[in-house]
């Protein structure tokens, strides 16, 4: 029995939608996709194998929006709402906003696939144009810490693309999940940790430490997000560089002068 087979066979047995959501399961394995209680985001749903995968892992507390320009029939999961409507338009983009609402979602997820015309580079590039669509939206509806994942089909545009997620994700894989092999050029771009910092690598600034943690190391606060700094006490006034940035706080080391 072929792989797909297998994972179709699987997919009836198991009353998924589609066999694409054991490629989820499978995403969600390797990288720590999603928590009880999350807010989950997914672009090109229909017919909703990832829905039933996401709305099972955040359980009655979670909330998973779908959106797909193409109907998705009723799931019966009281965790799921759908949302009809092309990604590429402003309009569609403006509803899922607004059903997000301020507090966000934990994790933006699209399997968005392009209709196939057989010619790669077009059918690469316009996957590519997808995951974009994605990523915009990601970095508008993730606060620090969220996640994020697209599908994209490998070839020439690809390390562009990933090159701007790693910019802004604490790090980046890209994940060919098992479910996946048939189709040989799918993969998954996943980044971790959205980084929403207002401060870089390598940016030096002039602060006064706030405070000594726990562990000894200053704190220093720039627009709320906290930077720690060795060898300081609370009061002084110094240049920093910024040496590391994480999701939720950052190091820096004094610029001697
Ligand atoms: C591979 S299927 C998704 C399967 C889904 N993850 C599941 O498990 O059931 C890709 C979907 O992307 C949708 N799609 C492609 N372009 C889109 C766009 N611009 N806006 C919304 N959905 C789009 C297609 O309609 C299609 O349903």
């Amino acid at each position: 029995m072929t792989r797909k087979d297998h994972y179709y066979n699987k997919a009836k047995q198991e009353d998924y939608r589609a066999r694409s959501a054991y490629k989820l399961k499978q995403l969600d394995a390797e990288a720590g996709l999603f928590g009880p209680g999350n807010t989950v985001v997914d672009l090109g749903a229909a017919p909703g194998g990832w829905l039933q995968v996401a709305a099972e892992a955040v359980g009655d507390r979670g909330t998973v929006v779908g959106v797909d320009f193409q109907r998705i029939r009723d799931l019966e999961m009281d965790n799921v709402e759908t949302i009809r409507g092309d990604m590429t338009d402003e309009e569609t983009k403006a509803k899922l906003r607004e059903r997000i609402g301020d507090d966000g979602a934990d994790v933006v997820i699209s399997d968005m696939a392009p209709n196939m015309t057989g010619e790669y580079s077009l059918d690469h590039a316009r996957s590519v144009h997808l995951a974009r669509q994605a990523f915009e939206v990601a970095l508008e509806l993730l606060p620090a810490g969220g996640d994020f994942v697209a599908k994209v089909f490998d070839g020439q545009d690809l390390a562009d693309l990933r090159a701007d997620v790693e910019r802004e994700f604490e790090y980046v894989r890209s994940i060919r999940p098992d479910a996946s092999r048939d189709s040989s050029s799918e993969l998954y771009l996943v980044g971790k940790h959205r980084i929403t910092a207002p401060v870089r690598e390598g940016d030096e600034l002039d602060v006064v430490v706030d405070d000594v943690g726990s562990e000894g190391d200053g704190v220093v606060k720039v627009d709320g997000y906290t930077l720690f700094v060795p060898g300081v006490e609370t009061g002084d006034a110094v240049r920093i560089r910024v040496t590391d940035v994480k999701a939720k706080f950052g190091f820096a080391e004094v610029v001697e002068e």
